[in-house]
């Protein structure tokens, strides 16, 4: 077993849900502008975000690597009355079938070899959604991870989906969720 599937499997193994039952506050914000259809949410986790989409009518497919966390997504699906298809998969190995999906959500999960991953599996017009820390966020003290590579450099994503239509972005210093967080958040079009 991974060293990353036995961490989160132990943080997710709890009762509680380690990271909320609710919706990432930039997902909710913005479901609007997101296009009806099959959704893929990558590292799905607890599946907080596969089940608020679920609710809004998208037919969700969640895949992450801990079995844990997977459980815990069909458990808060069953509580919501919704159904999500989830996946026990580990995203350093597997593709993501070309041109699949009307929108990809990529939350707390940077893995820049990914992308273009994410890129060819969505459909002409699809959405990708992402949100992820910042380098300045270390300095919190907030939660997050704690090597250097798992967060953005400044104008990043830009860069990372810059053959893509970019329909809102934004970076910097927020409140949200009740803590303060240093993030980059996205939407982009495939064109
Ligand atoms: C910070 S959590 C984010 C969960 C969710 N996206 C959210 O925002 O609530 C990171 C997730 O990545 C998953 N993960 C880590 N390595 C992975 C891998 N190689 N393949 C699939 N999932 C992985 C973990 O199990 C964990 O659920």
């Amino acid at each position: 077993m991974k060293t990353d599937q036995k961490r989160w499997d132990k943080r997710f193994g709890r009762k509680e849900f380690a990271l909320g039952k609710e919706p990432n506050p930039f997902l909710k914000r913005h479901i609007h502008l997101l296009p009806k259809g099959r959704a893929l949410d990558v590292a799905t986790g607890e599946g907080r975000n596969a089940v608020f989409l679920a609710q809004k009518g998208f037919d969700v497919d969640a895949v992450d690597i801990s079995e844990k966390g997977l459980k815990k997504a069909q458990k808060l699906a069953r509580e919501k009355g919704v159904k999500i298809n989830t996946f026990l998969i580990d995203l350093d190995q597997c593709q993501i079938e070309k041109e699949r999906y009307d929108l990809i959500a990529n939350f707390y999960f940077l893995k820049r070899r990914l992308i273009p991953r994410i890129k060819k599996g969505l459909k002409k017009g699809g959405k990708v959604i992402f949100e992820t820390y910042l380098l300045e966020h270390r300095t919190f003290g907030t939660g997050g991870p704690k090597q250097a590579k798992y967060f953005l450099k400044p104008n990043e994503p830009l860069r990372l989906f810059r053959n893509f239509r970019i329909l809102f972005y934004r970076e910097g210093i927020f409140k949200e969720g009740g803590r303060r967080k240093a993030v980059a958040s996205l939407i982009a079009e495939k064109i």
